[in-house]
């Protein structure tokens, strides 16, 4: 299995606030669709809470740990840990899209070769959940395409892991 990450962040690592985006940015969700589309994607029980509905075209993954899921629905796949779901798709050859949120990226980051960020040019005093923070000197950076919507400029950037 190759784990990636996918996340939408501000100049200071801004991921969300009161479980929700801060940012509405309609081409970057073209680019998260078109990104994770036909893939496995696995996310924190807050992050799919947030969601409108399971994301279609995608085998969804929600991590929880209390036993008793039934307000998750039945079109979800659960696993009840990190170590639980690795184990589970250890021989897979697919790609695997983290999709947040806080607490979900900072304990895939040490897994994840890849990491999709849409490095938006704002900042949020008020955001209340952030990406990790990583070093960016073990990984090779690659700026894909610069993007705007409603005024606020961001760039789809890929760091490929080249070291530890
Ligand atoms: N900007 C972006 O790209 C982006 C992407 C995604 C999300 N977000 C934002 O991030 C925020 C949500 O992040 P968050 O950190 O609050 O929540 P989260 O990571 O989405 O979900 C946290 C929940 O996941 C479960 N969980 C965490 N670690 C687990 C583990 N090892 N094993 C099993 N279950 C585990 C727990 O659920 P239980 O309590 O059920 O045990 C935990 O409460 C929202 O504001 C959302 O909009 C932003």
């Amino acid at each position: 299995m190759k784990i990636s990450m996918i996340a939408a962040v501000g100049k200071n690592l801004e991921l969300g606030k009161n479980n929700d985006l801060i940012w509405h940015l309609p081409n970057d969700l073209k680019y998260f669709k078109n990104t994770t589309s036909g893939k496995t994607v696995v996310m924190g029980k807050n992050t799919f809470k947030s969601l409108p509905k399971v994301l279609p075209n995608r085998k969804n993954i929600v991590l929880t740990f209390p036993d008793d899921t039934e307000d998750l629905g039945n079109e979800v796949e659960i696993f009840h840990g990190i170590e639980e779901f690795l184990e589970a798709y250890k021989d897979t050859q697919e790609e695997v899209f983290v999709i947040g949120g806080a607490s979900i990226y900072k304990q895939f980051l040490k897994y994840a070769d890849t990491l999709y960020l849409t490095e938006i040019d704002d900042t949020c005093p008020t955001a209340s959940v952030y990406f990790p923070e990583f070093d960016k000197s073990l990984y090779k950076k690659e700026i894909v395409l610069k993007n705007s919507d409603n005024n606020i400029n961001y760039s789809h950037v890929i760091y490929r892991r080249v070291h530890g």
